[in-house]
């Protein structure tokens, strides 16, 4: 499904809802909303009311911005995503992130739910994303723009190693690893991930890579975590629902929101914002 996005009116429509500009954005994946409780002042606006945007339609994902003040730093939350699985196209997906940056993100957290793949990697889990393989073979850039964006740093390697000083200073343990972005919606058969394994991958996942193919063309800083609902599906031997995901992700998300509940306030004041090619 497509959407006509008049960028300039979206973001209109956005400034003339949110009282202050926003620096850091976070997206939050499946079962993963606590931290819009953790927002003083917040204003929430629904994807439905934007201009050009089309409705959320996945259980655990609400579809609204809600922006508000986190230990100081002005913050933009987008509850939910779009993803290609609903049918949506890539500048339907893209369409969140280039409203955030003409509203004045610089830094950009994305949070998302993953079967584990590497044996180590259990349920509950969290993982840093070092690097990604996008095998969902679909870009969000149009073509003047993937001509002219390199993506030797998909994540950050400042604002990772800020995450990771964090989390053991916290005592929250973070692993690492590289994801892999498939199309959905059906999980993945065995096979598909021993290929996906074999191509290096440690985690997979539906989301996450068009937002950042978009956001490091346009020079916004990124950073990801993966919460492992799940052992990837050809690796187990029960049957595994969008509903056991969300459930996992709500019960073992408190120590992602404690992490970023630290962290958002540190991207937004000590790390300058910094375009693609510095
Ligand atoms: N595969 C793809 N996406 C996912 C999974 C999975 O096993 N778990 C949560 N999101």
């Amino acid at each position: 499904m497509n959407s006509s996005l008049d960028l300039a009116l979206a973001t209109a429509f956005m400034q003339a809802r949110l009282p202050r500009s926003p620096s850091v954005s976070v997206v939050l994946g499946s079962g993963l909303g606590q931290l819009v409780d953790a927002l003083d002042d917040s204003v929430s606006v629904s994807f439905d009311e934007v201009p050009g945007f089309v409705p959320c339609s996945v259980e655990g994902h609400l579809g609204q911005f809600v922006t508000g003040r986190l230990g100081g730093a002005e913050v933009l939350l987008q509850s939910g995503r779009y993803h290609s699985y609903e049918g949506y196209s890539a500048e339907v997906i893209a369409a969140p992130v280039r409203v955030a940056a003409a509203l004045g993100v610089r830094s950009f957290v994305f949070t998302n739910a993953v079967g584990g793949i590497r044996e180590n990697l259990v349920p509950g889990d969290l993982v840093l994303i070092d690097d990604h393989i996008n095998a969902t073979f679909q870009s969000c850039l149009p073509r003047f723009e993937s001509c002219m964006s390199e993506m030797r740093f998909p994540y950050d390697p400042m604002l990772r190693s800020v995450a990771k000083e964090l989390a053991v200073r916290m005592d929250i343990p973070l692993a690492r690893g590289t994801y892999a972005a498939v199309l959905g919606p059906a999980y993945e058969t065995a096979a598909e991930i021993r290929a996906l394994e074999v191509i290096g991958a440690d985690v997979v996942g539906m989301s996450t890579v068009l937002e950042v193919g978009i956001a490091r063309a346009l020079g916004i800083r990124c950073l990801a975590f993966s919460m492992v609902t799940n052992k990837a599906t050809g690796l187990r031997t029960s049957k595994l629902s969008h509903k056991d995901v969300v459930e996992v992700g709500q019960q073992a998300g408190w120590r992602l929101t404690a992490l970023l509940t630290e962290l958002i306030p540190r991207l937004a004041t000590e790390v300058s914002p910094r375009r693609q090619n510095d």
